[in-house]
């Protein structure tokens, strides 16, 4: 086979057959076509698109890069979940637990904040001596032992996906449905999961940002699942504002630890949003009957203490100190920490989530390079959502940063972000469907 032919091939609109996207990924992964070529071709595909076909071809190939985690010597029914990133998104911290003291286990591995959308490893990493450095073997032991892991990718699984995924997003090819689908399913289908809950995000803090966009996502991802014989579903929700009251990273798992706790000050959209991606994780595993149920149940783990204490058990399992979660004040604090307030009266009629994200970032408490440190301590907490009406003076966000200079900066970001507007704004939906397989 040869390059240049597969690349005028898409250039010129036509399908690739299996055999071509398969040579394509291996010889890419082995060094054999060269990162320009590479290149070319995802912008054909970019450009042209890519049929069901070629879009499962696509994933099993980059699946088939490297191993497989199964788990099936240990587990009857592997449950996984995935969102596809955005601001204030700490789901995993909550659902996970809750999820297996309802009596499913769940091992998942995560990844790292990428761009301006956080990741689950550097929220949890937050915990003084807490790792997600586990081989397969102890992932198995410890998911044996107490029924919850928290791990982070290994380079084994996908690694296709990792080399591709660097060259997309050097050459403007990340947005791009087939690619974020098959990128995003051969990881999941490589971790092993029976069952696979998505949570398509959407807005102006997705990297998806109108909800055709992500209904046409989210269909290409479950469409990919029921090919591959995995029970899949996709949750869109939305990313028009961050998720609950807090981004940065202990700041993040401080407000997992409160929702756990069912503490006063635990955001009600984060709860509902838990409770819906929970309840499809027990469906999926087959716990209760129907969707109520399953909600039913999670409540009950919550209000038992039983969740709490299982985030507890992950953590100390995987060498965290376990007390954080009676003392938060433990976690990392920020030596600067001060209010932002409204300039006008009025109501939110939108806010700018990205820029949200990046002021988290440039505060510290994200990389612009795969090789800068995190400050786990920074971020903020917004109490306001769209559609409140606020007044001048009223506090819009607390910033924690490291010192007064990123406090004044985040501020300038977090103000240009947020429009107060004289009538009144509708309250944003927390989701805008679910899509199932077919
Ligand atoms: N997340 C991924 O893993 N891959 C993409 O392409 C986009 C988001």
């Amino acid at each position: 086979m040869n390059i240049l032919e597969i690349i005028s091939k898409k250039r010129d609109k036509h399908e690739l057959s299996s055999g071509e996207i398969n040579w394509f990924v291996k010889e890419y992964t082995n060094g054999a076509v060269a990162d320009y070529q590479a290149s070319a071709l995802l912008m054909a595909i970019y450009l042209n698109g890519m049929s069901r076909r070629e879009t499962i071809d696509l994933t099993m190939a980059i699946m088939h890069s490297g191993e497989q985690l199964d788990l099936h010597d240990t587990l009857d029914f592997v449950i996984d979940k995935h969102s596809s990133g955005g601001v204030g998104d700490k789901t995993s911290l909550v659902v996970l637990p809750l999820v297996a003291a309802c009596g499913v286990p769940a091992a998942k591995l995560s990844g790292r904040g990428l761009g301006y959308s956080g990741g689950t490893l550097d929220k949890m990493e937050s915990i003084p001596g807490w790792t997600p450095n586990l081989s397969i073997d102890q992932i198995k032991a410890q998911v044996a032992d107490i029924g919850l892991v928290l791990a982070g990718q290994t380079a084994s699984l996908a690694p296709a996906d990792g080399k591709l995924y660097a060259l997309r997003d050097v050459t403007s090819t990340v947005g791009c449905l087939p690619l974020i689908a098959s990128s995003i399913m051969s990881k999941k289908l490589a971790a092993g999961g029976d069952g696979i809950v998505l949570d398509v995000k959407i807005g102006s803090g997705a990297f998806v940002k109108t909800v055709e966009e992500g209904r046409l996502l989210a269909e290409t991802m479950v469409n990919i699942g029921h090919d591959a014989g995995r029970n899949t579903v996709a949750v869109l929700s939305d990313m028009n504002q961050p998720l609950g009251n807090a981004a940065g990273n202990s700041l993040e798992v401080a407000e997992a630890i409160r929702t756990l706790r069912n503490d006063r000050s635990s955001p009600d959209d984060f709860w509902e949003h838990c409770l819906k991606i929970g309840s499809y994780m027990l469906y999926l595993a087959g716990r209760a009957e129907t969707l109520e149920a399953c909600e039913a149940r999670l409540i009950e783990a919550r209000d038992s203490g039983d969740g709490i204490e299982k985030f507890r058990q992950m953590v100390t399992a995987q060498g965290g100190s376990g007390d954080i979660i009676d003392n938060l004040d433990r976690l990392p604090q920020a030596n600067f920490i001060a209010d932002v307030t409204a300039t006008s009266t009025g109501y939110i009629k939108q806010i700018d989530t990205e820029n949200l994200g990046w002021a988290v970032v440039n505060l510290g408490g994200g990389r612009r390079q795969k090789t800068d440190p995190i400050n786990p301590a920074v971020g903020f907490v917004m109490p306001v959502k769209v559609g409140d009406f606020v007044v001048k003076g009223q506090v819009l966000a607390t910033i924690h940063a490291d010192n007064v200079g990123g406090f004044n900066q985040a501020k300038q970001l977090i103000l240009s972000s947020i429009q107060i507007v004289g009538e009144k704004v509708d309250k944003l939906p927390l989701f805008y469907g679910v899509v199932n397989s077919s």
